[in-house]
């Protein structure tokens, strides 16, 4: 059987851990040719060589997708590589776990870049391509905190809240033009980023025991589970899809 996602190209944004190393594995797996741009090198090319060892083709590309000429080399590094890219999952991010008072605007300034201004750069970089070669489908991730707040979070929510809005607003303006851009909204989920918010946030006296996740989330999700829905929403199984929040919560939002 055909994969899911052969015959396209696709980039990656924070491909190389978490819920994007498994989704760099599993669009692989379906078929595409995968561009891992990750600022960790070191872990980009060992999901690479896990992916290439499997039989499938990727490519890690060391870049900081908040910076404008780092975004456009690593654009046209996949291009020299692969060709035209069809598909992009904007998946880089990080976190501020602080009392809102005691955050800084430097941190405020590095946090929009990271999550949402990387966003705006990959994206622009990456249509004119797509539109170019008939079409494409971004997802963006977002988050159960882009509707749902959680204390010493006020800067990370924001910010998810953008990249909410961003993925509709995409899906609106190039509809016509054959893009389709979506929005996964994970929740609490077992990745380097997860966990240290976890921590972080216990350690700021913020209940997200194991009694808490459970209440709201059943337990907490695994990358693989989050990286399933990007794929759908990636692939020609989603057609119809766009401008849509897929969230992958186990009910937490539904609450
Ligand atoms: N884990 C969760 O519970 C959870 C829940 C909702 C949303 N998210 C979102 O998932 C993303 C975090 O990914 P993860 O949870 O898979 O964990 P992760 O920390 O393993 O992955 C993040 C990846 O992004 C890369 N990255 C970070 N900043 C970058 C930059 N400026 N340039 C290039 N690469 C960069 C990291 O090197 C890493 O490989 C963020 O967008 C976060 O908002 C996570």
């Amino acid at each position: 059987m055909a994969g899911r996602l052969e015959g396209k190209v696709a980039i990656i944004s924070g491909g190389a851990t978490g819920m994007g190393g498994a989704a760099s594995k599993l669009f692989a797996a379906e078929g595409a040719k995968v561009a891992i741009v990750d600022r960790n090198k070191a872990a980009a090319d060992e999901t690479a060589a896990a992916i290439v060892a499997a039989g499938g083709e990727a490519v890690a590309i060391a870049a900081d997708v908040s910076d404008e000429a780092q975004v456009e080399a690593a654009v046209r590094a996949t291009n020299e590589r692969f060709g035209t890219v069809t598909t992009l999952f904007n998946h880089a991010g990080t976190i501020v776990i602080k009392p809102f008072l005691d955050t800084t605007l430097e941190e405020w300034e590095m946090l929009h870049a990271v999550n949402v201004r990387s966003m705006f750069l990959m994206t622009r970089a990456v249509l004119p391509q797509m539109i170019a070669n008939g079409g494409g489908a971004i997802v963006c991730t977002s988050s159960i905190s882009a509707v749902a707040a959680t204390p010493m979070e006020v800067l990370y929510d924001t910010t998810k809240g953008a990249c909410h809005m961003f993925a509709r607003a995409i899906a609106v303006e190039f509809r016509d033009q054959n893009i389709r851009c979506n929005a996964v909204c994970p929740g609490f989920i077992r990745t380097p980023h997860g966990l240290r918010e976890v921590a972080e946030l216990q350690a700021a006296g913020v209940d997200v025991s194991d009694a808490a996740i459970a209440a709201q989330q059943g337990r907490i999700g695994e990358p693989e589970e989050v990286a399933k829905a990007a794929l759908f929403l990636a692939s020609d199984e989603a057609s119809f899809v766009n401008g849509a929040h897929l969230f992958v919560d186990n009910g937490f939002t539904a609450m």
